[in-house]
């Protein structure tokens, strides 16, 4: 099988190594001779680092890297079962790519975006057989992580999503489908781990060592919402926060902090900057969390509920099946549990009072209990 992948940066170069380790062939096309180059050798520094862990062998990697070819003509790709477009995150330069690609492959070839939030169905709108695109939505690092979520465009035919659902289990992934819709399933859901932990600090509640040990000690998460951010750096979650809350007309559960914002603005995007929400230069003192058993309780499941609601909100609205939601939330995210069955766990009842108890007590429309929650008490 033969796979183009247009764009080499993080996510081709990654989608890139995924697909030749799965025997196929790999065009990977960029317009910048430089990212190619960083792509080819990141990835064959990666088939080194497996080799020496024992995972493949020298004429694995040898046949890999023979089975790769970098060019900066997006034509070569006229052969392709199926491209993958993985190019910067721009509606009008993806339209773009799409109509000329749609010139270029075969009838037969599937067309896909690795968009992380803009919507399939536009894109597929801008091309004559919009019956062939598709969303394949890889996690980062797309070598490492198993979850790919798949988006049909309410054009896609049901036979090119079932063959790329086909593909991306033979590439050993896990593939999960969503409907077209912001942020998917995972961008979305995981929303209030974010934010809800930020108003609670926003509030002076807690620190934001004593929150991440409220969801890391006592709720099972391997990194508490402070850390996670720092790690995934402010400018890309804030900006996941901020096209997920416009893409749903400002929606207030989505709504987006000043907190975070000026973080960004400040360039203390996390730990790539040394700064974030976290210090991390060598000197810093670390912020010392409260062990408070009733106070880590309160903010665990705050922010546990907030999270419940909105997989539920989501299983109401037909973003995924309910396994797709479980899976998808502890593969892509790694949560300790799949949120509905969790959410069973700690009592459907005892989550819509705790929701509306704090509806109650802010009168904001963030915390308004989903039909989703109440439909899991049937
Ligand atoms: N980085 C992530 O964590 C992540 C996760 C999932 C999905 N995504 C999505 O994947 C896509 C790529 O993200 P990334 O992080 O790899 O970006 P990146 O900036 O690392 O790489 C983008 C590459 O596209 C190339 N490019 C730009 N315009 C082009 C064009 N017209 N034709 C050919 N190549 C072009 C650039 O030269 C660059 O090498 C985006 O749509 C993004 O939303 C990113």
């Amino acid at each position: 099988m033969q796979i183009a992948v247009i764009g080499a940066g993080t996510m081709g170069s990654g989608i890139a190594q995924v697909a030749l380790m799965s025997g196929c062939e790999v065009i990977l096309t960029d317009t910048s001779q430089a990212s190619l180059d960083r792509a080819r050798s990141g990835i064959s520094d990666s088939f080194v680092k497996l080799r020496e862990k024992g995972k493949i062998d020298i004429e694995q990697s040898v046949m890999y890297l023979e089975k790769l070819h970098c060019t900066t003509q997006l034509e070569a790709a006229s052969g392709a079962d199926l491209v993958i477009e993985a190019i910067v995150e721009n509606l009008a330069t993806k339209k773009e790519i799409f109509t000329q690609l749609e010139n270029i492959v075969s009838p037969e070839c599937i067309l896909a975006s690795n968009t992380s939030s803009l919507s399939i169905t536009s894109i597929a709108g801008t091309v004559r057989h919009p019956h062939r695109v598709i969303g394949i939505h890889f996690f980062n690092p797309a070598n490492i992580m198993k979850l790919v979520e798949i988006i049909p465009a309410i054009q896609t035919d049901t036979a090119v999503c079932s063959k790329t659902i086909d593909i991306i289990s033979s590439w050993k992934k896990i593939p999960v489908v969503a409907k077209d819709t912001p942020g998917f399933i995972v961008n979305r859901i995981a929303r209030p781990y974010y934010s809800e932990a930020i108003r609670i600090l926003e509030e002076g509640i807690a620190d934001i060592a004593t929150i991440d040990l409220a969801m890391t000690k006592l709720a099972g998460f391997r990194m508490g919402p402070f850390t996670l951010m720092d790690f995934i750096g402010h400018d890309v979650n804030y900006a996941v926060t901020e096209s997920v809350w416009t893409a749903c007309y400002y929606e207030p559960r989505y709504t987006p902090s000043f907190t975070q914002k000026r973080l960004v603005e400040a360039g203390y995007l996390g730990k790539k900057t040394g700064r974030g929400f976290y210090d991390y230069r060598n000197d810093a003192i670390q912020v010392q969390p409260n062990d408070d058993f009733d106070l880590l309780t309160t903010i665990s499941e705050r922010i546990l509920v907030m999270l419940f609601n909105e997989a539920a909100d989501a299983l109401y609205h037909g973003i995924a099946s309910r396994d797709d939601i479980e899976q998808a939330m502890t593969t892509g995210v790694n949560y300790p549990k799949g949120l509905i069955a969790w959410a069973q766990e700690f009592g459907i009842s005892r989550c819509i009072e705790k929701l509306d108890s704090l509806f109650d007590y802010y009168k904001d429309a963030r915390y308004r209990c989903s039909p989703g929650l109440k439909k899991l008490l049937i």
